[in-house]
C-alpha cells in the first residue's frame, strides 16, 4: 500500500476513507507543520495530501524526498503550491474541483448581501444595543437592478450569476474567453476588465490566483470602478493590493468590502479592520460537513487514481 502524509486532519468520513485506500500518516491533534516539518514528515512517503495552509513552495518541494510523487490538495486553488518546482522535481500536483462550487457560490453570494446590507455594522449595533430604527438608519443597497460584475466566470462564478439574477441583478462579466451563450445565461461580456470594473456597481472576484490576476486590484484599477463601488472577494487574498484597496475605502471611491479571503492568512491586513463597512469572514468558502467531505473524498481519489493509471483528471501541472 502507497504511504501517504495528511498534513492535516479530516473529518471522520474521509479519515476512514483514506486508510482503506493507502497508508496514511494522519495528524490527529491538527497541528499546523512548519515546511520543514512537511519534509521531515514525508520520508518514505509515496505522497503528500496537503491543504491550502502548507505553503508547498520551491525550496520546500526541493527539499522533499524522490519518493513523493504526488502533492494531492484539498482545496480547488493551489497558490499555496510552486506547480513549476514540483514538475521539475518529477511531481503531480491535483486539486479538488467541482465539489465546492456551490457552498463556494453560497459564501459569494452571502459577502454580496452581507457588504450591500451593511451587516458588519448591523450585527454590531444589534449585539451592542441601544439602537433606534429610523427611516434612515442603516440604508445599504439594493440588490434588485444593480450591476454586478463578475471576475473569473469559471464554475463558481456561474453558480453566483444564476442566484444574483434571481436577485434582480444584471449580470456582467469578465473571463479568459466568452463564454456559450447557454452558459452566459443573458450576462454581458467584457473582453477587459477595465471595462468590467466601469460598469460593477458591485464585483464579484471569482477568479483562481496566477501571475496574472495578483494583485489585479490595486491602485490604477480601484480608479475604473463607479463611486461608492462594493469589492467583494471569494476567490484568494493575492488578487488584491491591500493598501490599494483599504486607501480607496477610506475615501469612500469605494464604499464597502464583502471578503472571505486574504494575503497572509488568518493575518489580514489590520486596515481592514478599522473600516465599519467591511463585512469579513474567515476563509469560510467550502466550510460545510458535506463539501469539505467531498474534498477530502476527492483529494483522497486523486491519489488512488495517479497510483493506478499513472495519470490524474484533476491534475493541475
Ligand atoms: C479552495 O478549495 O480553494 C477553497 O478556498 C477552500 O475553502
Amino acid at each position: 500500500m502507497k504511504k501517504i502524509l495528511i498534513t492535516r486532519k479530516l473529518i471522520k468520513d474521509s479519515e476512514e476513507k483514506a486508510s482503506k485506500t493507502f497508508e496514511p500518516i494522519f495528524n490527529s491533534n491538527d497541528e499546523l507543520y512548519s515546511q520543514s516539518k512537511v519534509v521531515d514528515m514525508s520520508s518514505g512517503c509515496d505522497g503528500i495530501l496537503t491543504s491550502l495552509t502548507d505553503k508547498m513552495d520551491k525550496e520546500t518541494i526541493n527539499k522533499l524526498p524522490d519518493t513523493i510523487k504526488i502533492i494531492s490538495n484539498f482545496a480547488v486553488g493551489f497558490g499555496n503550491i510552486d506547480l513549476d518546482a514540483a514538475k521539475k522535481k518529477g511531481i503531480i500536483v491535483t486539486n479538488t474541483p467541482e465539489v465546492l462550487s456551490d457552498a463556494t457560490a453560497e459564501i459569494g453570494i452571502l459577502l454580496i448581501l452581507g457588504a450591500c446590507r451593511r451587516a458588519a455594522e448591523g450585527i454590531e449595533s444589534a449585539r451592542e444595543g441601544g439602537w433606534k430604527w429610523s427611516a434612515d438608519y442603516l440604508i445599504g443597497k439594493q440588490l434588485t437592478g444593480t450591476r454586478l460584475g463578475i471576475l473569473g466566470m469559471g464554475r463558481i462564478g456561474q453558480k453566483i450569476a444564476r442566484i444574483a439574477k434571481s436577485l434582480g441583478m444584471v449580470i456582467h462579466y469578465h473571463n479568459r474567453s466568452k463564454l456559450s451563450d447557454d452558459r452566459e445565461d443573458g450576462a454581458i461580456y467584457h473582453d477587459n476588465i477595465k471595462s468590467l470594473f466601469s460598469v460593477s456597481d458591485v464585483l464579484s472576484i471569482c477568479c483562481p490566483a496566477t501571475k496574472e490576476t495578483e494583485n489585479m486590484i490595486n491602485k490604477e484599477t480601484v480608479e475604473y470602478f463607479p463611486k461608492g463601488a462594493i469589492i467583494t472577494n471569494v476567490a484568494r487574498g493575492d488578487i488584491i493590493e491591500d493598501e490599494a484597496l483599504i486607501d480607496a475605502l477610506n475615501r469612500r471611491k469605494i464604499y464597502a468590502v464583502g471578503l472571505d479571503v486574504y494575503k497572509n492568512e488568518p493575518n489580514l491586513n489590520p486596515g481592514y479592520l478599522k473600516v465599519k463597512t467591511a463585512f469579513i469572514l474567515p476563509h469560510l468558502g467550502s466550510a460545510t460537513k458535506d463539501t469539505r467531505i467531498a474534498m477530502a473524498n476527492l483529494a483522497v481519489d486523486n491519489i488512488d487514481e495517479f497510483f493506478k493509471t499513472g495519470n490524474c483528471k484533476n491534475k493541475v501541472n
